[in-house]
């Protein structure tokens, strides 16, 4: 049976890919497209519902994102939230205009007590709102749903032709029942099964990467990082012939190395090359401080690396596998909310290895899922929650020039920070944290003796994607208690200091 689809239909709100990630929580399947493509991917999926999202436009400016009328009149459910509720009040001959900007928290009162959207919902709950567009008339066959005190139009719907909007954002944690409002448009209105799941999702994945790659060659870099892992880990369930290559390049944390060893091929018991790279690239970082000329020095390396590797494997293979994840499909594909990345991890495969076809097995899922099906794929748990880590490693964590002391130094107080913080149960709120090795040394006194040494930055930040960040507040205890062990147990270090800057206008890296 083919998997159902609900179309979320991007008009370039802020909210889009978390309405998209709602429904995939609910078990639904959805895709996040452009309200350009939205007859093709009608054709395409046969749809069991269309939400369509907010979007900064107004509708009373003639050039805002529009649709054919005829698309709500195909007999597809669909619901239209914020941006997309006004649109769908627009185009069916309703009526909008401006009026007091609606932002925050609300109290929605629910009109149509039977109304399938607001099943089980409380007669007063609260809403997140975000407008100044109002809907002034309603289109012929539509009643109002719910208000609050400043909109008299918070939610509208027309049951027989299965239309609905509402003003407000179900999908933000602060519409207290929004969940459940999604979840009975999906299940009571669209007639959802349920069918996305992880394990689902692995099963039709195996079959269909056995049916396609068989038995020829496949190779996979292996970086460590999550998306790679869980990219290697499904398509090794259909092609147990997958080569993982992993370059060292002795940039990495304490035992990280040996981790990846240890997991992949002595656990998951995959074909793994770990090449010790470290010598080639130490050397090559000799004496350079320049933090943009060691990234771009680590980056040609790994290309250096891997045509080694491919060398030795005749130069070509019939597949790659990388770790793309929904999000970069959505960046690339939708020119409505972009972001621009500010950094890209550090690849080289494919400039490096000649190949008739890239495989993406993750490039539907994103990062919750990605985790979710490393889990069910049975990684452990430091592989699948494992925080982001820079390409070039350590290299951008010591300012100034790089040497074997210098890294044994910090990797030995990046051990003991990550070791705290894991140990006050602080790691699943902090989204990076590390340590920083300076290039100051200071003036110290230990036992009766004067000393000279470095000086350790800690690292650590909440964020969301990385692009802004704020300082952890982590509590002074678990400070003063990192501290006390980096200096009493790091050899060569007298001084530790925490960085309490954001980003902007810091960065998160030192580098
Ligand atoms: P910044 O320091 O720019 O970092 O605030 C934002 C995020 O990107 C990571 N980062 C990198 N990742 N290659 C990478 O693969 C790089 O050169 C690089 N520089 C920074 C950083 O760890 C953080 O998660």
């Amino acid at each position: 049976m083919a998997q159902q689809t609900v179309l979320v239909v991007d008009f370039g709100g802020q909210y889009n890919q978390l309405i998209a990630r709602r429904v995939r929580e609910a078990n639904v399947y959805c895709e996040l497209i452009s309200f350009e493509k939205i007859r093709e991917k009608i054709e395409e999926t046969h749809p069991i519902g269309i939400i369509f999202t907010g979007g900064p436009a107004s509708l009373l400016e003639p050039n805002a994102p529009r649709i054919d009328a005829e698309i709500l009149g195909m007999g597809i459910p669909v619901l239209g939230i914020c941006y997309g509720c006004q649109l769908i009040a627009g185009t069916l001959g309703g009526a909008v205009g401006n009026g007091p900007r609606e932002y925050g928290r609300r109290e929605l009162a629910i009109k149509a007590k039977k109304s399938k959207l607001f099943e089980g919902v409380s007669a007063k709950s609260t809403c997140w709102m975000s407008h100044t567009i109002y809907i002034e008339k309603l289109p012929q066959g539509f009643v109002t749903s719910a208000v609050t005190e400043t909109c008299p139009v918070a939610a509208m719907e027309d049951p027989e032709r299965k239309l609905y909007g509402v003003q407000f954002h179900p999908e933000v944690m602060h519409t207290a029942e929004g969940f459940k409002m999604l979840k009975n448009f999906l299940y009571g209105v669209c007639g959802a099964k349920g069918d996305w799941t992880m394990s689902g999702y692995i099963e039709r994945t195996v079959k269909e990467l056995k049916a396609k790659i068989g038995d020829s060659p496949i190779v996979c870099a292996l970086s460590g990082g999550v998306d790679s892992a869980v990219a290697a880990a499904l398509v090794h369930r259909a092609c147990p012939q997958l080569k993982c290559i992993f370059v060292d390049h002795g940039l990495l944390r304490k035992d990280e190395a040996a981790e990846v060893v240890r997991v992949f091929r002595d656990e998951q018991g995959m074909n793994l090359v770990a090449v010790d790279a470290s010598d080639r690239f130490l050397k090559k970082l000799a004496g350079v401080t320049e933090p943009e000329a060691k990234r771009k020095i680590i980056g040609e390396e790994f290309i250096r690396v891997f045509e080694d590797e491919g060398k030795k494997m005749g130069g070509a293979v019939d597949y790659l596998v990388q770790g793309t994840i929904y999000p970069d499909v959505i960046e690339s594909g939708l020119n409505h909310s972009a972001k621009i990345k500010s950094h890209h991890n550090v690849g080289g495969l494919p400039a490096a290895i000649k190949f008739k076809e890239l495989i993406e097995p993750l490039r539907l899922l994103f990062k919750d899922e990605v985790r979710r099906l490393g889990f069910e794929l049975g990684l452990p748990e430091n592989v699948v929650m494992r925080q982001p880590f820079p390409g070039p490693g350590l290299a951008i964590r010591i300012i100034g020039d790089i040497t074997p002391d210098k890294l044994a130094i910090l990797r030995e107080a990046d051990f003991i920070f990550r070791d705290e913080i894991a140990k006050n149960k602080l790691d699943r709120e902090i989204w990076q944290y590390f340590a920083a090795l300076t290039n100051i040394r200071t003036v110290g006194v230990m036992g009766d003796e004067r000393t000279y040494d470095y000086t350790v930055v800690l690292r650590a930040v909440t964020s969301v994607d990385g692009m802004t960040a704020d300082w952890a507040r982590i509590p002074f205890e678990v400070l003063q208690n990192i501290s006390d062990r980096i200096v009493n147990e790091v050899k060569h270090v007298n001084r530790v200091v925490y960085d309490i800057t954001s980003k902007p206008p810091a960065t998160i890296e030192l580098e």
